[in-house]
């Protein structure tokens, strides 16, 4: 390892005025901790490396040889590798965090009943959404990842001991949890991408990504879920990994806005199209559930287009990994080989060349919470959540989450 760093914040005392603003907002919004009767008691979350909190340490054991298990992930914020593939908290932390609850507890971390009374975390970092058998059968080479039905699998085992013999008498405990359905998908297009399946075929699967995320959503709400947040996907083609992997020397392959690789976002973009259009579908079906599209790529995108308003000068470079103009190599990754570590990942938009930086997920939820990333608002779902409702500024709670 080349260089650690601190991530924190440079030191200085506030500007007079600075201090103002901080304590002003602080008084309208207390910290998550003073903040009393949470608006949701437990949030439930599926999903992939993007959500999960450290499932993969408990599946797939410490010495798996995965990388995002050791240091330096987790410096920034937990000062020690939690399983989280970046370098501090992900968007369901600050979720949870927005409404008053502890970090949401990985499911293979907990036991008793008593462990998951905030509720539970079932991704898993390289996760799909569809089965690994329907890749194999179109020949696309696919390990025996966890998979979306596997998550569910879990969740109703989760179900099993909180409600012991009484499905039907936990309506009342799912009815009040906010469930966040993803991010779950990228794992389906990502692994074809690596191995190099042209694009056009990958395109073939969405419709039966969407179709998987779909009856997910449909069981949850058969449970009793009323109120669910599914994220679409990011701006895969502002990933370092594939900037450097698909680069091109044909300037119309790049968005001049952003530098990212313009076919990888139209694909995004088509992803999220399908699913907006399900999710419409999913809502004429059942008009008493809340159903947010949770717009990821639109959030993410504000840090491509305009970084400095996030503090982030770097975002198409990774701040881990193996060097190079984006930051990685073929050679070496984050944690393993010849990599380096930036001096401060509060900067970078990528933590390893894969994964975003906290600095990123930060940026994201607050687009989430308090933008406009959600359809229909988030604000306008929870009007029991007042930290959620009160304040309509995101500008805000950038100096909240900067405290
Ligand atoms: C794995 O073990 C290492 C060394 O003991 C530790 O630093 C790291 O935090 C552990 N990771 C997890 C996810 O528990
Ligand atoms: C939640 O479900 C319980 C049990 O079915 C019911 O008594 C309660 O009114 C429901 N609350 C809401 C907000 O739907």
């Amino acid at each position: 390892m080349a260089s650690s760093t601190s991530g924190r914040r440079g030191g200085g005392l506030l500007s007079p005025a600075a201090a103002v603003l901080v304590v002003a907002v602080a008084v309208l919004l207390p910290a998550a901790q003073a903040r009393g009767e949470p608006c949701y008691p437990r949030v439930f979350c599926f999903g992939d490396s993007l959500a999960d909190t450290g499932n993969y340490a408990f599946l797939y054991g410490n010495d798996s040889g995965q990388p995002a298990l050791w240091p330096p992930y987790g410096e920034t914020y937990f000062h020690r590798a939690t399983g989280r593939f970046s370098n501090g908290r992900l968007v369901v932390d600050f979720v949870a965090d927005a409404l008053g609850l502890p970090l949401v507890r990985p499911y293979w971390s907990g036991q008793s009943a008593g462990d998951f009374a905030s509720g539970a975390n079932f991704a898993v970092g390289g996760a799909t959404a569809l089965s690994p058998a329907f890749f194999r059968a179109k020949g696309v080479p696919m390990g025996d990842v966890v998979h979306l039905d596997m998550e569910m699998e879990w969740f109703r085992d989760l179900l099993g001991l909180l409600c012991p013999g009484d499905l039907a008498g936990c309506k009342g405990m799912m009815n009040q949890s906010l469930f966040l359905v993803g991010e779950i998908g990228g794992n389906d297009y990502n692994t074809p991408l690596l191995s190099r399946v042209p694009i056009t075929e990958i395109r073939s699967f969405t419709p039966s990504v969407i179709a998987k995320i779909s009856s997910t959503i449909t069981e949850l709400i058969g449970l009793g879920a009323k109120t669910l947040v599914v994220p679409g996907n990011l701006p895969i083609g502002c990933i370092p990994y594939y900037l450097m992997i698909f680069k091109s020397d044909k300037n119309e392959d790049y968005e001049p806005e952003t530098g990212c690789l313009r076919w990888m976002n139209e694909f995004s973009q088509y992803h999220n199209e399908l699913l907006i259009d399900e999710l419409e579908k999913l809502r004429k079906l059942h008009p008493d559930a809340a159903i947010i599209y949770a717009d990821y790529y639109g959030a993410a995108m504000e840090i491509f287009i305009s970084p400095e308003q996030f503090g982030i000068e770097d975002p198409l470079v990774a701040c881990c990994g193996g060097g190079g103009p984006y930051g990685v190599s073929t050679t070496a990754r984050c944690g393993s080989g010849e990599y380096k570590v930036c001096d401060d990942p509060q900067k970078y938009g990528s933590w390893d060349g894969f994964h975003p930086s906290e600095a990123a997920y930060k940026a994201i939820a607050i687009g989430l919470l308090w933008g406009s990333y959600t359809q229909p608002p988030i604000a306008t779902i929870t009007k029991s959540c007042p930290q959620l409702s009160e304040l309509g500024s995101s500008l805000e709670h950038k100096v909240l989450y900067d405290m």
